[in-house]
C-alpha cells in the first residue's frame, strides 16, 4: 500500500479540529501522518517533565480512524526553556554572532547539553509508544543541516580530524597545503572551524569541516535512532532528507544507517521546470536508497513563491507530480502539511486543507489522488534506466571555496543540467556513486560526469575499468581536477580521468561574462574553456576562433572496449543538447518511449511478473503514447490495446507484460515497512 497523508500538528488547534481533521483524512484516503515534528515545548513543558496525555489521545484518535503515525522526535526545535539554561548551546555563525532563540533550529549539534536533551525526550517517546497500535515508523528530527562554529563544535571537529588523519598532525598538515601562508599547525589544539577570517580561507579546511559536519550530524541522529530501535526494534527509522546547498549532509552514506531514506521535495517554479526538479530530487532519493524504494515525506500541494507562499497552480499538477515520485519508487506521496496553521512563521504555507477549509479545489485534489492511489498498490521493483549521472556531494561542497579559477562550475547547477538534458530527451537515468566501483557502474551504458571536481583512487580505478569494460563515458570540465583533500594532482588537468580520456589540458582559459566563442559545426562555447593536448585521444569539436582557435572542445577516446568523451568548454544549450543526443544514441541508450510527445515523460517500472509504465502528460493538451503489446490502465482502469490516451495535464499507469530491454536494473535493498 502507497503511504498517502502529510505533517498533522495537533497542537496547533483545539481538540475539536482533531475530531474533524480526523474525519477529513479517513474522507481523503489518508494512510499515514507524521506527527509532533516541533512539538519539544509541548511534550515537555519543563526540563525532565512530559505531557504525553495530548499526544495519547491525538495517536488513539489516529489509530480508531486506521490512520497509522509517523511520529517524530521534535529535536529541530528546543524549547525556549533549554535555549534559556544552555545558552553555550545556542549556535555561532562563521561571523561569531551567536543566535537566539526565536526560529527553529537554533542549537548546535555538537553541544553536549543539547545531545542529552535530545536523547532524553526520544527517548521518553521510545518508552511511551514502542508499542502503540498507531506506529508505523519513527522519523527523528527534521531536515538535519545545521552548522554551527562555537568552541563545542571546535573541540568535536578536532575529535573528527584526529580520527580522519589517524592523530598525525603532520598528514593534516599536508593535506591542508599549511605551508601556504604560514599555517602549519603544532598542535590540534590550534585547528578551529573555518570562522570569519582576514581574507581567504583554507579550501581543504572548509571541505574538512562540511565533511565533519555531516558526520556530526549523523552520529546525534544515530543516537535517536539506537535509542528509538532499542524500545521498537521492528519499527523502522527514517529522517527527510532536504536537498540544498546549505546542507552539509552525504545523503549517501546516511541512508546506510537508516531503515528508509526520505526526502522532502519543493521545487521552484510553476513551469516545466519544476517537473524536471521533480525527476531530479525523485532520482537522487532512488540513489540514496540503493536502487531500492523511497518515501516523498514532504511536498507543497502548490507552488511555493520564493518565500514558500501558495500561489495558484494548474488543475492536476498536484497528482502529476506525486505519481512522478511513484513512478521513480516512492512508497508513496506525503505533504507538507496536512491543516494550514493559523498562526506562525509559515502561516500561509499550502496545506492538504487550506485555510479556506474542506470545500476548496485543493482538497477536491486531494480527495482524487487519495481515492486513486490505492490503485497502484501493485507497483513496484526497480526504475529502469541504462545511462547513470555520477553524484558526489563533497564535490559539491569544494567547489564552494571563494578562490576558484573563476567561474567554477555551480555543482548543483552542473548536475542538474546533465539530467535535465536527458529528462528532455526522454531518458531516465539514475544517478552513480563513482567510488562505488566498476561492478555497480557495469549495468550502464553511459556514464556521465558533469563538475566531479574531486577524484580519490577508488573513483580513478572504477572509471577507468568501466570504460575498459565497454561503458561510454562524458566527463564535462573541472572533474577529477584534485584528489579528495581537494589538492591539485599535477601534471596536467583532469588529473585523474587523463588516461581513460587521453588528453592532457595544460590551461584553463575562462571568458568573460557574455563573452562567446564559435566552435566547428556551428555552436559557440561561453564561460569556459581549455588548451587540450590530444593524448590518445581524437579530437570531435574545434574552437573554431578566440586564443585556442584550431585547438579541440570535445575529444573522444577509444579505451579498452569502451568510450570516453571530454568537454572542455561550456556548451551552448543546443550544442549541449545535440552532443548528449549523439552519445546517447552511439552508446545504445534509447528514450523509454521514443515516440512520446514532447512535454510527455514516461517511466518503466520492472516487477518480477509484469512492468508498469507512468506515462505524466505535463502538456495542455491530450497525448497519446504507444505500449507495444497493450494492458491494462490502472489510473482510470481501462483497457490498453497498443497505445495509451492521456488527457491534459493528467497521468496514467499502465502495466504490461516485462520488457526484457537494456537497462532493467535487478538490485534492490528495499528494508523496513
Ligand atoms: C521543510 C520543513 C517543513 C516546512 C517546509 C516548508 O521541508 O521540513 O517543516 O518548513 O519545509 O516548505
Amino acid at each position: 500500500m502507497l503511504s498517502y497523508g502529510g505533517d498533522w500538528n495537533p497542537e496547533q488547534w483545539p481538540e475539536e479540529v482533531w475530531r474533524e481533521d480526523v474525519a477529513l483524512m479517513r474522507e481523503a484516503g489518508v494512510t499515514l501522518v507524521s506527527v509532533g515534528v516541533f512539538s519539544w515545548s509541548w511534550l515537555e513543558p519543563r526540563p525532565g517533565v512530559f505531557t504525553f496525555d495530548w499526544l495519547d489521545r491525538a495517536l488513539d484518535l489516529l489509530h480508531g480512524a486506521g490512520v497509522r503515525a509517523n511520529l517524530a522526535t521534535p529535536t529541530a526545535s528546543p524549547p525556549p526553556w533549554f535555549s534559556r539554561e544552555h545558552p553555550d548551546a545556542l549556535p555561532v555563525t562563521a561571523d561569531g554572532v551567536r543566535l537566539t532563540h526565536g526560529s527553529r533550529d537554533t542549537y548546535c549539534v555538537a553541544a553536549p547539553a543539547y545531545r542529552h536533551a535530545a536523547a532524553r525526550i526520544a527517548d521518553a517517546l521510545a518508552h511511551r509508544y514502542a508499542d502503540h497500535p498507531a506506529l508505523a515508523m519513527w522519523h527523528v528530527h527534521n531536515e538535519y543541516g545545521t552548522g554551527c562554529h562555537c568552541d563545542h563544535a571546535a573541540q568535536a571537529f578536532r575529535r573528527w580530524l584526529r580520527r580522519r588523519y589517524h592523530d598525525d598532525l603532520a598528514a593534516l598538515n599536508e593535506a591542508w597545503g599549511t605551508a601556504f601562508w604560514s599555517q602549519r599547525y603544532a598542535s590540534w589544539e590550534e585547528i578551529a572551524p573555518p570562522r570569519a577570517t582576514q581574507y581567504l580561507p583554507n579550501p581543504h579546511q572548509l571541505l574538512d569541516f562540511r565533511r565533519y559536519l555531516s558526520d556530526e550530524l549523523l552520529a546525534a541522529c544515530c543516537e535517536q535512532r539506537d535509542l528509538l530501535r532499542a524500545a521498537a526494534p521492528a519499527v523502522p527509522v527514517t529522517t527527510n532528507f532536504a536537498v540544498a546547498d546549505w546542507v552539509p549532509v552525504d545523503h549517501r552514506r546516511w541512508a546506510e544507517e537508516l531503515d528508509l531514506v526520505a526526502i522532502d521535495a519543493y521545487p521552484q517554479g510553476a513551469g516545466p521546470e519544476a517537473e524536471e526538479q521533480t525527476a531530479f530530487l525523485a532520482d537522487l532519493a532512488r540513489h540514496w536508497a540503493g536502487g531500492g524504494s523511497w518515501l516523498l515525506m514532504e511536498q507543497a500541494p502548490a507552488v511555493l513563491h520564493q518565500d514558500r507562499v501558495p500561489v495558484a497552480t494548474a488543475p492536476g499538477r498536484l497528482a502529476r507530480l506525486s505519481l512522478s515520485h511513484v513512478a521513480r519508487g516512492s512508497r508513496g506521496a506525503m505533504f507538507f502539511q496536512w491543516r494550514a496553521s493559523a498562526a506562525g512563521a509559515e502561516q500561509y504555507h499550502a496545506a492538504m486543507v487550506p485555510h479556506a477549509g474542506p470545500d476548496t479545489r485543493v482538497f477536491r485534489e486531494v480527495c482524487a489522488l487519495g481515492a486513486s492511489l490505492p490503485r497502484l498498490a501493485e507497483v513496484g521493483g526497480p526504475v529502469r534506466a541504462a545511462a547513470a549521472v555520477a553524484w558526489h556531494a563533497p564535490s559539491g561542497w569544494a567547489l564552494q571555496h571563494p578562490h576558484l579559477p573563476s567561474p567554477a562550475p555551480d555543482y548543483g547547477a552542473a548536475v542538474r543540467r546533465c539530467h535535465a538534458a536527458l529528462w528532455r530527451a526522454g531518458v531516465t537515468c539514475d544517478f552513480a556513486d563513482l567510488a562505488a566501483g566498476a561492478d555497480a557502474l557495469a549495468g550502464y551504458r553511459l556514464l556521465l560526469v558533469p563538475a566531479h571536481y574531486l577524484a580519490d583512487e577508488a573513483v580513478v580505478r572504477s572509471v577507468r575499468d568501466y570504460v575498459a569494460a565497454g561503458g561510454s563515458l562524458v566527463v564535462w570540465y573541472f572533474s577529477g581536477v584534485a584528489d579528495a583533500h581537494g589538492r591539485v594532482r599535477l601534471g596536467g588537468y583532469p588529473g585523474a580521468f587523463r588516461e581513460v580520456l587521453g588528453v592532457r589540458v595544460t590551461e584553463f582559459a575562462p571568458l568573460p561574462p557574455g563573452e562567446t566563442v564559435a566552435l566547428t559545426g556551428g555552436g559557440t562555447a561561453r564561460v569556459w574553456r581549455e588548451r587540450v593536448t590530444l593524448a590518445g585521444a581524437e579530437a570531435v569539436t574545434w574552437y573554431a576562433d578566440g586564443l585556442l582557435a584550431g585547438l579541440p572542445a570535445v575529444t573522444r577516446h577509444r579505451f579498452g572496449d569502451g568510450e570516453a568523451w571530454y568537454v572542455s568548454c561550456d556548451l551552448d544549450d543546443a550544442s549541449y543538447e545535440a552532443l548528449l543526443a549523439r552519445v546517447t544514441s552511439a552508446a545504445g541508450v534509447a528514450p523509454e518511449a521514443p515516440a512520446a510527445p514532447s512535454g510527455v515523460e514516461v517511466v518503466r517500472r520492472c516487477g518480477a511478473a509484469a512492468d508498469w509504465l507512468f506515462v505524466l502528460n505535463h502538456t495542455g493538451h491530450a497525448a497519446t503514447v504507444p505500449v507495444p503489446g497493450g494492458g491494462t490502465e490502472l489510473w482510470h482502469g481501462a483497457a490498453v490495446t497498443d497505445a495509451v490516451t492521456v488527457p491534459a495535464g493528467e497521468a496514467a499507469v499502465v502495466r504490461t507484460a516485462p520488457d526484457a530491454g537494456a537497462g532493467a536494473r535487478s538490485t534492490s535493498s528495499d528494508r523496513g515497512l
